[in-house]
């Protein structure tokens, strides 16, 4: 089936109520197929998210010789090779739309003693790669890209890495962990100076596979040399997934949603501190800690939103849910202002310009701005969105429903299914009036 025919189907109104898990988190599932893989020993994940873009690492994994179960509900069994057992892959590795996985593995494949080719979708395919292959060279790997700098990413194995002290020029978790990854196998320390705090799932799991990881501020460094040793992972539901329901039972009139055992890491929890602070009714509870990663369970219930100007520091800390913030924006009274995000335009697609025009199509007025964009709240009518195959902005958009007063329609759905398998079956079951065709 061509990606381009999914469509969803969305009607107008409905409530949002019932308790669900939406499924695992999307970063800590690639890492840990990542770090199993390299450790010694059995690793037993449990919760992985089975998407498209983590079974494309997955699948990595075992071309490179790794002996990996399942998924099978959510578990997968790893028989790591430790740090020095990866095997040359005798063909290119095809990571699909994953931006996690290309620019993670383009790390640590630079430091493995054969060449390897990593390419992807037409979406990945146009993502900036130098990010990550400018730094790396400064460590001594040798990498080719297009001339853009985008992939594929022809790498060449073999090489002697050393250790660099990085200030990264972009906030960015990816770059981040592509870095340690490969001051893993450098000789010496590789520090990595991050302009604002991003996701800390690579080290948080780093330590859990009881490997040294040193965080002082926003820098945070390694010693290349050492071991990786198994251990267990449960992972916990993704809040960039739940952030859609989040969304939704605060938009829509007489909603009560329970969102189970979800992550807050709070490099992750973003989303809830600027729903939080646009009025919506959002309670933690059982807070406990799984693995090194903190969960809770969250209650959300209907609430009348209002227009913010969006503080920057949040920026990275939400940086995937913006498009159902742009959808909460719009349904609050007044205006809100988002700045500092240019970070957007890269992402699967260029989300500001994407999100602007399909608002704009529902009626709302939208402006987008070079890093960013503004939303006037409003009253969606209806109409078809072109989600440009990001499923972040299909899943967005079907929110947006709730409140519209006309049926929309969403074209290039088929990527959902790369972080949120059966989204339309757990949409249904809350209360959204959502079909999918093809
Ligand atoms: C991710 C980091 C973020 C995020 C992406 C997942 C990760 O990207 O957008 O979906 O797992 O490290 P950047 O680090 O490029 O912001």
């Amino acid at each position: 089936m061509s990606g381009s025919d999914v469509r969803f189907q969305v009607q107008p109104g409905g409530k949002i109520k019932g308790a669900i898990r939406v499924p695992g988190d999307k970063s800590i599932s690639h890492r840990s197929i990542m770090l199993g893989s390299l450790a010694e020993g059995t690793t037993q994940v449990t919760g992985f998210l089975e998407g498209e873009d983590n079974l494309a690492t997955l699948d990595a994994f075992r071309s490179l010789g790794v002996n990996i179960h399942g998924p099978e509900n959510g578990k997968v069994v790893i028989a790591g090779v430790g740090m020095h057992g990866l095997k040359s892959p005798g063909k290119d590795i095809y990571l699909g739309n994953s931006g996690t996985s290309m620019r993670l593995l383009t790390g640590l494949f630079s430091a493995q003693a054969f060449d390897c080719v990593l390419t992807g979708d037409k979406s990945l395919s146009g993502r900036p790669m130098r990010r990550v292959t400018d730094p790396l060279a400064r460590m001594g790997a040798e990498i080719e890209t297009t001339e853009k700098g985008t992939p594929p990413v022809h790498i060449h194995g073999g090489q002697k890495l050393c250790g660099i002290d990085y200030a990264m020029p972009v906030a960015s978790a990816q770059v981040k962990s592509s870095l340690l990854l490969a001051g893993l196998y450098a000789n010496g320390q590789t520090c990595v100076t991050e302009p604002a705090p991003t996701r800390d799932h690579t080290e948080r799991m780093l330590r859990g596979f009881g490997y040294p990881v040193q965080t002082q501020g926003n820098k945070i460094c390694l010693l290349g040399g050492g071991k990786l040793k198994a251990t267990n992972i449960d992972v916990p539901a993704d809040i960039s997934s739940a952030a859609f329901f989040m969304v939704a039972a605060s938009i829509a009139p007489d909603s009560d949603l329970t969102l189970q055992h979800v992550g807050i890491n709070p490099t992750r929890t973003g989303v809830i501190n600027i729903l939080r602070q646009m009025g919506a009714d959002i309670g933690l509870a059982n807070e406990r800690e799984v693995g090194g990663e903190p969960v809770a369970d969250i209650r959300i219930r209907s609430a009348q939103l209002k227009g913010i100007r969006i503080p920057e520091a949040q920026v990275p800390l939400a940086i995937d849910e913006f498009p159902a913030i742009f959808v909460a924006a719009a349904c609050a009274q007044g205006q809100t202002v988002l700045t500092g995000a240019h970070e957007l335009r890269v992402k699967e697609s260029d989300r500001i310009a994407v999100m602007a025009d399909g608002l704009v199509t529902l009626g709302i007025n939208a402006k987008p701005t070079e890093d960013g964009i503004i939303i006037e709240g409003g009253q969606f009518g209806s109409g078809e969105i072109n989600s440009h195959g990001d499923h972040r902005i299909a899943m967005s958009f079907a929110m947006a429903a709730l409140r519209a007063q006309g049926t929309i329609h969403i074209t290039d759905c088929a990527n959902v299914n790369t972080s949120f398998p059966g989204f339309v079956m757990l949409a249904q079951q809350v209360g959204l009036t959502i079909e999918q065709s093809s």
